[in-house]
């Protein structure tokens, strides 16, 4: 990391200082003591770290007037022996902590230790050290697929940030492991289709999307991408990379966008910024946890039936039982209720009526 990169750092990490370094006010002035702090990368103390984790290191030195402060410190992780050393040259003014970021290596476990060797003009050189606890904690240790993260740390780090963690592990999509982890190589370790998720998220023979409550039921996006446009042009894997989680990581989860196949696609009306999943993926699924009501339904989950068929009467989402997405020749679609009321509700953009949004619904593009 550049001196540059760490200042701006030096700004953002104060909070740390006031929750953790409280204690380290400099009794001997002349040679004070730095003190030492290490949070996950949220802020928070833990006791322990994972492999893979990313931690935020502080130091905070007690000056009570301007120096110039030169200090090096690395991060000594016991079982690979990762020594990350670092050099910073710094004027403290207002600021008395410098931090830095870092990532727990995968393949540690055991006692870490940070060690900070400072020379404080004008005064002295001054060691702090502080040690940390790395351990694979029991969930992880005890997953089968953590042996895939030794070799596979994006992977696995990616995975476990999505909601298939813990349980829809590695082995369950690729297949048993075993011959691969003694003779890695992608000769000894199957790569499925989009298929295998099929498996999953689909419910009844895929044929019928199933609703209630209002809502198309959970976990049936094949169900509803079955008879869309894209059924016949993409499946899951064409635009999700199943390793990343769409809810917090979007960019690495979502390897095709709508617009690298549908280029040129203008949006108007003052809605340029949306993103084109906020009409087209609406949020007509809900596993639960739904807002709103009667036009202004909301649920909690985003649909993958993409067409707006703007002529469509309110409330024809669904069939008039409620039981099913309802279908025309071309297959599933949103009502304009379902694609722009959910916005237009009066909390997230202006309250518009069912006829206002039918009417500029043909003028969006
Ligand atoms: C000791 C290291 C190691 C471990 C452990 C390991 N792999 Fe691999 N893996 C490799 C190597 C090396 C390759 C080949 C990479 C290449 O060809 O680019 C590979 C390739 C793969 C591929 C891609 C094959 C392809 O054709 O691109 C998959 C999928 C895979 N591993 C899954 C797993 C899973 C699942 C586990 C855990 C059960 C696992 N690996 C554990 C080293 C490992
Ligand atoms: C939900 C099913 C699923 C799970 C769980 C899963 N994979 Fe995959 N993996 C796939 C599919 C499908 C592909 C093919 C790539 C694609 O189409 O995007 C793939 C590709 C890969 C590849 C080769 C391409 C790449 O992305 O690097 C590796 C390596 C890999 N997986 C490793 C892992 C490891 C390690 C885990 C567990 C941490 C894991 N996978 C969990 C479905 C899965
Ligand atoms: C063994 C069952 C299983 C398989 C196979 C499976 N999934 Fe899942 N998937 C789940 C479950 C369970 C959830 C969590 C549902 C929830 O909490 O809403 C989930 C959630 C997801 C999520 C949301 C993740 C998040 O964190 O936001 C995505 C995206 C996803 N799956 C895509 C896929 C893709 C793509 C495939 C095929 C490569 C696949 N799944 C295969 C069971 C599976
Ligand atoms: C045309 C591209 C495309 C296809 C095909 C596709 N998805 Fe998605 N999927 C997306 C996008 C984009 C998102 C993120 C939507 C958002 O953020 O509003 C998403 C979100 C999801 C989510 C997350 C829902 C949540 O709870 O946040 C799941 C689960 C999911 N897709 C599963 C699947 C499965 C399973 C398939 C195959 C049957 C599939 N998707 C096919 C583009 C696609
Ligand atoms: C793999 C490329 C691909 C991706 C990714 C993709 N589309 Fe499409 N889309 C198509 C093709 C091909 C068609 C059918 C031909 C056409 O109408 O252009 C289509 C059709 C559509 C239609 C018309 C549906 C109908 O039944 O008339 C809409 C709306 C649409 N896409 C929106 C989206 C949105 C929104 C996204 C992103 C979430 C997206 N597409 C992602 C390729 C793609
Ligand atoms: C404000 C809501 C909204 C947003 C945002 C939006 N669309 Fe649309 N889109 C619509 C509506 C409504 C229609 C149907 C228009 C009609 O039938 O006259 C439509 C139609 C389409 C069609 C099918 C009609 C055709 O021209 O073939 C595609 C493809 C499409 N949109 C892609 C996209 C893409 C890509 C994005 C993101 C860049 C996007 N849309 C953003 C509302 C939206
Ligand atoms: C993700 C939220 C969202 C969705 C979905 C959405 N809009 Fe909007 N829309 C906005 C915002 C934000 C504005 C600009 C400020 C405002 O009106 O609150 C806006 C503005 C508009 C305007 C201009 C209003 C004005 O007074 O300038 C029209 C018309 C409109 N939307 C129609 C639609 C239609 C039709 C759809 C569905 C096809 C739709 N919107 C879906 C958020 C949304």
């Amino acid at each position: 990391m550049k001196n540059r990169d760490l200042l701006t750092f030096i700004c953002s990490c104060t909070f740390i200082l006031s929750a953790f370094c409280t204690t380290s006010s400099a009794t001997a002035a002349e040679t004070p003591i730095p003190c030492i702090s290490i949070t996950d990368s949220s802020g928070a103390q833990q006791s322990t770290y994972a492999p893979g984790d990313s931690l935020i290191y502080t130091v905070t030195f007690p000056l009570e007037q301007q120096s110039l402060l030169l200090f090096t410190a690395s991060v000594r992780f016991p079982d690979n022996n990762v020594d990350r050393t670092k050099l910073y040259v710094s004027l403290s003014e207002q600021e008395k902590s410098v931090c830095w970021t870092g990532t727990v290596p995968d393949d540690a476990a055991g006692r870490a230790e940070v060690v900070v060797t400072s020379l404080i003009l004008p005064g002295k050189f001054v060691i702090a050290r502080k040690d940390f606890e790395v351990s694979r904690s029991g969930d992880d240790r005890d997953n089968p697929s953590f042996i895939c993260s030794a070799c596979h740390g994006d992977n696995y780090r990616g995975w476990k940030e999505t909601r298939h963690y813990p349980a829809v592990g590695c082995e369950l999509c690729h297949g048993s492991g075993q011959n691969h982890i003694t003779a890695p190589s992608s000769d000894t370790i199957s790569i499925p289709t989009g298929d295998i998720c099929n498996t999953c998220h689909s419910g009844n023979d895929g044929t019928v999307i199933e609703a209630s409550n209002g809502f198309i039921n959970a976990q049936q996006q094949r169900n509803e991408l079955e008879d869309t446009a894209h059924g016949s042009v993409a499946d899951c894997c064409t635009c999700h990379n199943p390793h990343y989680s769409p809810s917090n990581n979007k960019a690495s989860a979502i390897k095709l966008t709508c617009r690298q196949c549908h280029p040129q696609k203008d949006v108007y009306l003052n809605m340029q910024s949306l993103d084109c999943e906020d009409c087209h993926m609406a949020p007509a699924v809900s596993k639960g946890d739904s807002s709103g009501s009667g036009l202004y339904k909301k649920g909690d989950t985003p649909s993958h039936l993409f067409r707006i068929k703007t002529e469509a009467a309110a409330d024809t989402f669904l069939t008039p039982d409620g039981t099913a997405a309802s279908k025309d020749i071309h297959g599933p679609f949103l009502t304009v209720d379902r694609a722009c009321l959910h916005c237009h509700n009066g909390f997230d953009a202006g309250l518009q009526t069912f006829d206002s949004v039918q009417q500029t619904s043909t003028i969006v593009h």
